[in-house]
């Protein structure tokens, strides 16, 4: 029997590092589907273009060739044209601008048709913010990973510290707003909750207990 795990939620929900963890322990493979998306705003920034150009964007998409590996720690490593751009694709100038590009429904097919790709082999773990309702609708499992704004806004200012990055957490609060909003509020396969999905709010809880908590609900132990 396969087993797929389609984790979504809003950016800072912990997502990734859940998704990483809980692959490991059930010796899954994981797709961190962001990532995709920041490639393609990493090129397209670096070729100045205009992202609000959906026709630019769709011509820039299907040039690129992203390739995706696991590390020895689970973690994804990402190629743009046979450079390794895993730290480049995080650089804050990315994550304000990935999700006008996510907006871009050409863009959005072109990533789609891989990630299902790698979907359909199976024993995989898959997070971003259409993969229970869009990439893999027939996922065996689906978490919708969520937290309060300024919890979410806490963890990315945290994450951002760590690399050296400073930023106040009222502007953090502010960014992950806005990008919440467009990410909500596109017409192109909006973040939501699937309807199958089970509804996880990681606000007062650890990595590991979120980790152990969907552990379980893969295992059955509850729901
Ligand atoms: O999870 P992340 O912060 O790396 O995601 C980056 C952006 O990509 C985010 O603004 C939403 C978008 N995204 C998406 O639209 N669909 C996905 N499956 C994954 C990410």
């Amino acid at each position: 029997m396969k087993t797929r795990i389609a984790i979504d939620g809003p950016a800072g929900a912990g997502k990734s590092t859940v998704a990483r963890a809980v692959a490991k322990k059930l010796g899954l493979a994981y797709l961190d589907t962001g990532a995709m998306y920041r490639a393609v705003t990493l090129a397209a920034l670096r070729k100045k273009a205009n992202l609000y150009d959906n026709k630019v964007l769709e011509s820039l998409t299907a040039g690129l060739v992203i390739d995706i590996k696991s590390a020895e720690d689970g973690q994804n490593i990402i190629y743009l044209n046979g450079e390794d751009v895993t730290a480049a694709i995080r650089l804050p100038e990315v994550s304000r601008h990935v999700s006008i590009v996510a907006r871009c429904a050409e863009v959005r097919e072109i990533l789609v048709q891989k990630q299902k790709e790698i979907g359909r082999r199976g024993n995989i773990v898959m997070d971003g913010r259409d993969i229970g309702t869009n990439v893999m609708p027939d996922a065996e499992y689906k978490i919708f990973l969520t937290a309060s704004l300024e919890e979410r806004a806490r963890r990315r200012m945290f994450e951002l510290r760590e690399k050296g990055e400073h930023i106040e957490l009222e502007q953090m609060i502010k960014e992950i707003e806005a990008r919440d909003k467009i990410d909500t509020e596109r017409e192109c396969s909006p973040l939501r909750q699937a309807d199958d999905a089970i509804l996880v709010d990681t606000t007062n809880m650890t990595i590991a207990e979120v980790v152990d908590k969907i552990v379980d609900i893969v295992a059955g132990r509850k729901d």
